[in-house]
C-alpha cells in the first residue's frame, strides 16, 4: 500500500467515533495500513489535537472490541485535528497547507484517501471547495480516492448533480460509494451460498420459489440524529441502499467471473429489472417529538414494499422489503418461501430457507421430516449453520473490511454510479408523505396486500 493521509471530514461526529476510528485502529494493530500513514480529522469544532486525540480515545474504549492502551499510544500519534467550518471558503487554502505539512512530517507523498462522513448537505460544498482551491493537485505519482457515505442524493436529480460535481474532480476508478452492509460477513456470504454450492441455484427462481422476504429491523430509534433523519426517513436511509443491494447479490444472475466490474454489471441489470408493485410506510409513536425533528413531521421510520423483477428467472415471485426503527427487536434477515411439493401425498408446511443477517448470524433451512413413532406424521424440522459457533474469532467489523479495500483500492463492495442511479429511480416512485402510526416495540404497521411477515426469530 503506498504511504497516505487518512482525512476525516466529519471527524467529530457518531459515525467517526464509533465505526471509522476503531476500524483504523483495528486494522493498525494488525499491520493492514499502509506503513507510512497519518489521520487528520477535519471538523467544524474548535478543539486540539490533543483535545481530539482523547475525545477518540474515550470513544475506542468503548466502541472496539478490544481496547490496548500501548497500540492505541502508538495509533493516537498519527492522528491530528484540522477545524474546518466545510462551507467556508477560506478553510480550504489553509487545510491544503496543513495537509502538505502533514506530508513533510510523515512522508505521506501528497497521497490521499478522503472520507466525507458528515451530514450529506455537506458533501457537495467540500467537493466544489476542495476543486476551486486545488486541494486535489495531481502528479503522476500521486494517488487520490474518495469514499462517500450514503445517502448519495436525496433522489435521483440530486444524486446525478453530486455525481457530476464529483466527477468533476476524481475519475470514477477513484470514487468508492460506501454502503457498509456490503462489508457485512453475512452479505459477502450470499455470494458463497448461491455460486459455490450446486444444491442452492438449480432452485433459485420462480419455479421453486413462492416469495421471498427481506428485513431490515431496529430496536433502536433516531438516537440523536433526528436532524438528519427527519430529512430523508426509511425508504431514503435504508431501502435505496442496504435492502436493494442485498436483493441485488440475492437475486443476480451469475457474473462471468467474481470480479468486480462484471458483478456489478450483473446487479445494474438486475436493478434496472425491478418494478414497484405497492408500499407501506409507517412512523413510531413519538417520534414527531424527537430532538432535531420537525413538528407535525411526515417522515416514516418504518418502509416495506413489495416488488416484482421482470426477468424469466423471478417472472411471479414477490419480493417484500421492510425495514424500520423501534421495532420489536433487531434482526436482519432473508426469509426464502419455497413453493408446496409437487406430490400432493402430505398436508405439510413449505420449506423455508432463513438466511439470517444479524445479529446471531446464520443460516437454516426448515423442512419436513417423519416424527418418530408408529403413526406416518410429519413435523417441521431445521438444519442450522451458526456462523459464529463456526469462525467465532477475527470476524471484521464491516467497516474494517472497506477501510481495508479502499486503502488496497479495491471497488468491488463498493457501490458503482449506475447501481445508486437505478436504485434512486426506484425510489423516487414511492410518495412518502402519508406515514401511519405504529406502537413503538412492534413489527410495524400490520401487513399490506394480504401477505403475512415471518416474524425474525
Ligand atoms: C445506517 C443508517 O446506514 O445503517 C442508520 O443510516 C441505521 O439509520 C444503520 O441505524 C444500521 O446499520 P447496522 O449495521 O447497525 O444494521
Amino acid at each position: 500500500m503506498p504511504p497516505s493521509v487518512f482525512v476525516i471530514f466529519g471527524a467529530t461526529g457518531d459515525l467517526t467515533h464509533r465505526k471509522l476510528i476503531p476500524a483504523a485502529l483495528s486494522l493498525f494493530e494488525k499491520g493492514r495500513l499502509p506503513e507510512i500513514f497519518a489521520i487528520v480529522g477535519v471538523a467544524r469544532k474548535d478543539m486540539t489535537t490533543e483535545e481530539f486525540r482523547s475525545s477518540l480515545e474515550a470513544s475506542a474504549k468503548q466502541f472496539k472490541k478490544h481496547f490496548s492502551a500501548a497500540s492505541w499510544k502508538r495509533f493516537s500519534q498519527l492522528i491530528h485535528y484540522f477545524k474546518n467550518d466545510f462551507d467556508t471558503e477560506g478553510s480550504y487554502p489553509e487545510m491544503k497547507l496543513f495537509m502538505e505539512k502533514i506530508d513533510q512530517e510523515y512522508g505521506t507523498a501528497g497521497n490521499r484517501v478522503l472520507y466525507l462522513a458528515t451530514m450529506p448537505r455537506h458533501f457537495e460544498n467540500i467537493i466544489n471547495l476542495m476543486k476551486r482551491y486545488d486541494c486535489i493537485k495531481r502528479t503522476k505519482d500521486r494517488t487520490y480516492r474518495i469514499v462517500i457515505e450514503k445517502p448519495f442524493g436525496t433522489d435521483l436529480k440530486s444524486a446525478t448533480d453530486l455525481n457530476e460535481k464529483l466527477s468533476a474532480l476524481f475519475h470514477e476508478k477513484e470514487i468508492f460509494r460506501i454502503d457498509h452492509y456490503l462489508g457485512k460477513e453475512t452479505v459477502q456470504n450470499l455470494f458463497a451460498l448461491r455460486f459455490a454450492n450446486r444444491i442452492f441455484e438449480p432452485v433459485w427462481n420462480s419455479k421453486h420459489i413462492d416469495n421471498v422476504q427481506i428485513t431490515v429491523a431496529e430496536s433502536l430509534g433516531v438516537e440523536g440524529r433526528g436532524g438528519y433523519y427527519d430529512g430523508y426517513g426509511a425508504t431514503k436511509d435504508m431501502i435505496q441502499n442496504h435492502l436493494l443491494q442485498i436483493l441485488s447479490i440475492f437475486a443476480m444472475e451469475p457474473p462471468k467471473e467474481f470480479e468486480s466490474e462484471a458483478i456489478k454489471d450483473k446487479k445494474v441489470a438486475l436493478l434496472t429489472k425491478i418494478k414497484l408493485d405497492s408500499y407501506q410506510l409507517g412512523q413510531y409513536n413519538g417520534y414527531a417529538q424527537e430532538p432535531g425533528v420537525a413538528p407535525g413531521t411526515k417522515t416514516e421510520t418504518y418502509s416495506a414494499v413489495k416488488l416484482h423483477i421482470d426477468t424469466p428467472r423471478w417472472k411471479g415471485t414477490p419480493f417484500y422489503l421492510r425495514t424500520g426503527k423501534k421495532l420489536a427487536r433487531k434482526a436482519s434477515e432473508i426469509v426464502v418461501r419455497f413453493k408446496d411439493c409437487e406430490y400432493n401425498l402430505f398436508d405439510v408446511k413449505s420449506n423455508v430457507l432463513v438466511i439470517r443477517l444479524q445479529p446471531d448470524e446464520g443460516i437454516y433451512l426448515r423442512f419436513n421430516a417423519k416424527e418418530p413413532g408408529t403413526d406416518f406424521k410429519i413435523t417441521e424440522v431445521s438444519m442450522d449453520f451458526c456462523h459464529e459457533c463456526l469462525f467465532p474469532i477475527n470476524t471484521p467489523e464491516a467497516y474494517e473490511k472497506l477501510i481495508f479495500d479502499a486503502f488496497s483500492n479495491d471497488r468491488s463492495l463498493f457501490s458503482r454510479w449506475d447501481e445508486v442511479a437505478s436504485a434512486w429511480k426506484l425510489v423516487d416512485r414511492i410518495d412518502k408523505s402519508k406515514p401511519v402510526i405504529y406502537e413503538q416495540g412492534s413489527w410495524g404497521p400490520p401487513s399490506f396486500d394480504d401477505m403475512t411477515w415471518r416474524e425474525p426469530l
